[in-house]
């Protein structure tokens, strides 16, 4: 059941009204309900229940220090794919031990931060990196422990721009040279080759080609062993979709029925094999743990008629909120509090200074000026890819737990957007 829904005639995150929110801590602001967050995370731990698994929230997705702080008492990890990340996860009081490191970018700087807070994993994705690694670690009289983030060639059958498993992606290891690089690993002082990894895509609605991309990992898994590389960990990366609710949109498969499927195969897989040794499956999910968690709180300014089309034109614009013009993305509208009345056809716009903000369109609205809108769904990937564009301070987010709500992001103000400038002398 969602932790957005109405009562009373109003929008509420659990037991607290959306109209309360916005007259305490204004518009636009993140509101997180910490009920939903707590219930998506424990759906991927009881599916791991007495597993040797680890869920590595990818926190790309939301990496607020409040969702790090809950999740990380839930039992989390955490997958990085910065520095950056990585303080934040030291910040929240997460454990670097439980903490793996993802990207294709990796700086000898971040490699260095990594291996003095001693975390659980590099994911490499490159030959250059593993070299750099190599290095770095050799200089600090330290082993690296690795695993390679290998591109199964498997089409995840979403949009191009968040696939990633394909051989024109820039991601990974191609499969065909895999075992090749491997043995390079190996061979390599300074490096522990612990592990596999894959990600293929975000926004999977089915299993499907999570399971083609996990048999792919189990056959490269069973050659390495032949050749006397033996790995301790397979990770399936993330990517499980979410219900966006989009009408006729294909419902996600649900996470415990997905991980039911893998953990069959894996347990099969390894039954099979001389010994049967277990093995440690990790999993990287962003998305599926904090989209249906958020909401964006907007307020009406203006309505604007045109000649072709009506605006509703709202204090969040694509700085706040960028999935639908960049990925052409559907996020569901809500009034917060409904009006009877004829509903008009409405591109909901922000006031940035480009026709590429909007944040929905063609929605059937009674609205006025001045009403309250929630965009659903909106917290993965919303305040992380929020910018600054037009000089405008990002949202605040506010977290409500029950009938309480706290501030876990102050609104930025402009003077802080300059704070870091200066004038020529
Ligand atoms: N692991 C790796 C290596 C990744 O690159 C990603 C996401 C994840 C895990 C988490 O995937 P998820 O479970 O969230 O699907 N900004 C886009 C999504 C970009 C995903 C990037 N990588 C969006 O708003 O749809």
């Amino acid at each position: 059941m969602s932790h957005f829904q109405y009562q009373n005639g109003a929008l509420h995150a659990e037991r607290v009204s959306l109209s309360a929110i916005a007259a305490q801590f204004g518009s636009p602001t993140y509101v997180y309900s910490k009920a939903a967050l707590l219930e998506n995370f424990g759906a991927y731990a009881d599916a791991c229940q007495g597993r040797d698994a680890l869920v590595c929230y990818a926190m790309k997705a939301n990496s607020n220090l409040a969702i790090l702080d809950l999740l990380a008492r839930a039992g989390a990890g955490f997958d990085i794919v910065s520095g950056g990340e990585l303080l934040r996860v030291i910040a929240a009081g997460g454990d670097p031990g439980k903490t793996i490191f993802s990207g294709v970018g990796k700086t000898v700087e971040e490699m260095r931060l990594a291996l003095e807070k001693n975390i659980l994993c590099f994911n490499v994705e490159s030959i250059p990196e593993l070299h750099r690694l190599n290095e770095v670690a050799g200089s600090m009289g330290r082993r690296a422990p690795v695993s390679l983030r290998v591109n199964p060639n498997v089409d995840a059958k979403t949009h191009p721009y968040i696939a990633t498993g394909l051989k024109a992606n820039k991601f990974g290891v191609a499969f065909d040279d895999a075992l090749q690089t491997y043995r390079s690993a190996a061979a390599l002082p300074h490096l522990d080759v612990v592990g596999i990894d894959c990600h293929i895509g975000s926004q999977l609605l089915d299993d499907a080609p999570l399971l083609e991309a996990l048999d792919k990992l189990i056959e490269l898994i069973d050659t390495l062993a032949d050749e006397g590389i033996h790995l301790h960990h397979l990770d399936i990366g993330g990517g499980l979709g979410v219900n966006y609710g989009a009408e006729g949109d294909q419902p996600p498969v649900p996470v415990g029925d997905y991980l039911g499927r893998l953990f069959a195969r894996i347990d099969a897989w390894r039954a099979g094999r001389h010994g049967g040794q277990p093995i440690k499956v990790i999993f990287e999910p962003g998305r599926s743990i904090v989209a249906d968690t958020g909401v964006l709180l907007t307020r009406i300014e203006f309505l604007k008629p045109g000649v072709e089309k009506n605006f509703a034109i709202v204090d969040a614009a694509m700085n706040d909120l960028m999935r639908p013009t960049l990925y052409q993305a559907w996020m569901g509208v809500q009034p917060v509090v409904p009006r009877e009345g004829d509903k008009l056809t409405y591109d909901v716009v922000g006031p940035v200074c480009e026709s590429g903000d909007w944040l929905a369109r063609e929605r059937d609205l009674a609205v006025a000026p001045g009403d309250l809108l929630a965009i659903m769904t909106a917290g993965a990937y919303g305040m992380t890819m929020a910018s600054n564009y037009n000089t405008r301070g990002r949202a605040a987010e506010v977290m409500v737990d029950g009938d309480r709500v706290q501030l876990i992001r102050q609104r930025e103000h402009p003077a802080d957007l300059f704070a870091l400038e200066s004038m020529l002398e």
